[in-house]
């Protein structure tokens, strides 16, 4: 059975959730601590095994594209500088396996911007991961997505249990339970965005996903849907029809950093994790809740 090589990483959306940052700025490129929310992203592929990546972008193509390539000014001004702690840093982005571009011109959904990587994955199993949700869980939902796919040669994708009144902002997936394996389901439909009354269930499909080449027929014959978008979600529920798609429920990790909340719950969770902030920070935080929030 084929090994999963390839992502594919969606970036092209408009976004209206994060203005005025976003304007000009693609919300991938919004540092988190001191990286942009892609790099994250990218090394969460790179770690799962994943050497091929292709970015679906928009306009924002260029800053991407330059954050992956070789900076020779940079790398000389710091060398000359003696600055190699940052000069490694900066020369080990270049290295993050081979990244590839695409520029989807219209912005007519997520089913859209992965239909647009037909021609590079070509008939090859593969992963999607979406560049505002950041999980920080050392690759652990992706490399277990990938296991279930390279036993049961079956699409995965990524469930998250949310309260019922935010179903309404995701993929919504009713499931049934697989013996043995606690935290893996059976997908029996899907449904794009349901009114929390209407919802099947409250797990929420989440940014990972991995697919069998089928989702690409099924791409194909998708028509729009919610908000008038070629919906990635009603492919998946097509493909259903046609051959086992598993999930994998997981419950830690995830940051929607499209979110302003998430995004500063992103910001500080990461720096304190890091031994040259978090201890900094962790005092300041508790200064902060005494004097300010007590
Ligand atoms: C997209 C998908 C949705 C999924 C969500 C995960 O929605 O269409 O099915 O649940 O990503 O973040 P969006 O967030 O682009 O509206």
């Amino acid at each position: 059975m084929a090994k999963v090589r390839k992502a594919v990483i969606p970036a092209a959306g408009l976004v209206t959730r994060f203005v005025p940052a976003t304007k000009a700025a693609q919300k991938e490129m919004l540092p988190v601590v001191d990286k942009p929310a892609i790099q994250y992203v990218v090394e969460e592929a790179v770690r799962a095994g994943i050497t091929d990546i292709l970015v679906i972008s928009g306009r924002g193509k260029r800053t991407i594209e330059d954050h992956f390539d070789r900076s020779f000014e940079l790398e000389y001004y710091l060398e000359t500088k003696g600055k190699y702690d940052e000069l490694k840093q900066i020369r080990e982005i270049s290295e993050l396996g081979s990244i590839h571009y695409i520029r989807q011109r219209d912005p007519l959904g997520l089913g859209h911007a992965v239909g647009v990587a037909r021609q590079h994955v070509g008939d090859e199993p593969f992963a999607v991961i979406l560049g505002d949700d950041i999980m920080v869980d050392d690759g652990h939902l992706l490399g277990s997505m990938l296991e279930v796919h390279q036993r049961e040669d079956a699409s995965v994708l990524a469930l998250l249990e949310v309260a019922p009144a935010e179903i309404s902002a995701y993929g919504c997936a009713e499931c049934d339970l697989v013996v043995d394996d606690d935290s893996l389901r059976r997908v029996r439909g899907v449904e794009e965005k349901p009114r929390p009354e209407d919802a099947k269930s409250n797990l929420a499909v989440i940014g990972r996903y991995v697919f069998t080449p089928g989702i690409f027929d099924a791409l194909d014959q998708i028509t729009p849907g919610v908000g008038g978008e070629l919906q990635l979600t009603d492919a998946i529920g097509l493909l259903l029809a046609l051959e086992p798609v598993y999930g994998r429920v997981f419950t830690h990790g995830r940051y929607d950093i499209g979110q302003k909340l998430d995004f500063l719950r992103a910001n500080i969770e990461l720096a304190l994790d890091r031994p040259d902030l978090g201890p900094l920070l962790a005092d300041y935080l508790r200064a902060l809740v005494r004097d300010r929030l007590t």
